[in-house]
């Protein structure tokens, strides 16, 4: 039983007594942690791997319209739902986008056995949360070395929250950010000294921060390869987290990789995703290529490392199945504090 589990029942019990709730992103934050966050991930990667969880086949629907006249302002929608009879609760997800912008970010908690909404909760926040979470879980399943050093490509959005929480959870020794322009790097770097850790670096360039990293995480919106995988340490972990085909296939096809191990987060959601779909439409990859699911990890039933030296590449997009569960955790705490 997971640890967190008995009071998310108990406060979407209550949820269920009383009119839905719309909580903000600013509240949605504040009720929970990095800590809450990680168990709920870890315990929810767990569980969808186990079957737990329902996830549809079709994991996500695609809307995507192009404005008359202005190519780069598409509107476009994204949902995806799932269900948690453990929790009595269905999810649902929806993402609305204009331009490459988020403005309509929420997930929908409904009690499966009331059929009615118990929140919609505004996930600006914790979706960086939920992301960043994935990844320390990963480090934490994956790295040989308790204070690794980070190497980060990508200064962003995504990258903040990750290096922030690897700092947060320990999980960091030492930290070198790489990007396309030096300003954006350094900005980061300067943010997370001024948080209080001093051991965060610029690096001279996106091969410094490779060849350094045990735990590397690309973080960029590139859609063609930013490493070569003759630059990565033999040992290290390497977590790809953009959307496009940042990580080169010599880290991913089955007959071009060497001694590097393939864990996917979920081969179901990973199989959708624009570079491993590329690979397995040219017949190079499939999911018998595939050396581990992150759960089988976790769960102790495969090694993230059968040799020493060998590099493990994570491909971790999100499931809605995690959204879903930090949905479901703020709602239940929602009625519970109030
Ligand atoms: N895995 C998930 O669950 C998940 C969820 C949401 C989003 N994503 C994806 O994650 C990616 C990052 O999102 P974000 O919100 O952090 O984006 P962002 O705030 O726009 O930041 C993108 C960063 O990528 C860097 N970059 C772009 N091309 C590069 C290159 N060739 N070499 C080095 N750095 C490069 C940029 O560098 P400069 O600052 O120097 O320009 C910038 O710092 C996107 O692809 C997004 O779709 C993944």
């Amino acid at each position: 039983m997971a640890s967190w589990a008995a009071s998310m029942r108990e406060g979407l019990a209550r949820a269920g007594q009383h009119e839905p709730r719309v909580i903000g992103a600013r509240d949605a934050r504040s009720l929970i942690s990095l800590a809450d966050a990680m168990a709920l991930v870890r315990d929810g990667v767990l569980w969808e791997g186990t079957g737990k969880i329902a996830v549809p086949e079709a994991r996500r629907l695609l809307l995507q319209l192009t404005l008359p006249g202005n190519d780069d302002r598409g509107v476009a929608a994204m949902a995806k739902c799932c269900a948690v009879p453990e929790l009595g609760i269905a999810g649902y997800r929806f993402v609305g986008s204009i331009g490459g912008e988020d403005p309509v970010r929420y997930v929908h908690i409904v009690s499966l056995e009331r059929r009615r909404l118990l929140a919609t909760i505004d996930e600006h926040l914790t979706y960086l949360l939920r992301i960043a979470a994935l990844a320390v879980v990963a480090a934490v399943h994956t790295i040989p070395v308790a204070r690794p050093t980070v190497g980060m490509v990508g200064a962003g959005r995504l990258a903040r929250a990750v290096l922030e929480a690897l700092i947060e959870a320990g999980a960091a020794g030492k930290i070198l950010v790489a990007s396309r322009q030096p300003a954006s790097r350094e900005r980061l770097v300067r943010t997370l000294r001024d948080g209080g850790f001093q051991h965060a670096y610029a690096a001279r360039d996106v091969r410094d921060a490779v060849a350094q990293a045990d735990f590397l995480v690309t973080a960029t919106t590139a859609s063609t390869p930013i490493i070569a995988s003759g630059w990565v340490k033999p040992g290290a972990t390497v977590y790809g987290l953009g959307a496009g085909a940042e990580l080169p296939e010599d880290l991913l096809a089955r007959a071009e990789r060497g001694p590097v191990r393939l864990v996917v987060s979920n081969w179901r959601e990973c199989a959708e995703r624009a570079d491993i779909r590329r690979l397995i439409t040219a017949g190079r990859l499939n999911e018998a290529d595939v050396d581990a699911e992150l759960w089988e990890i976790i769960a102790g039933r495969k090694p993230a490392r059968e040799r020493e030296g060998e590099i493990v590449c994570v491909r971790a997009p999100g499931s809605v199945a995690l959204d879903v569960l930090l949905g479901a955790w703020v709602c239940a705490r929602h009625v519970l504090l109030a």
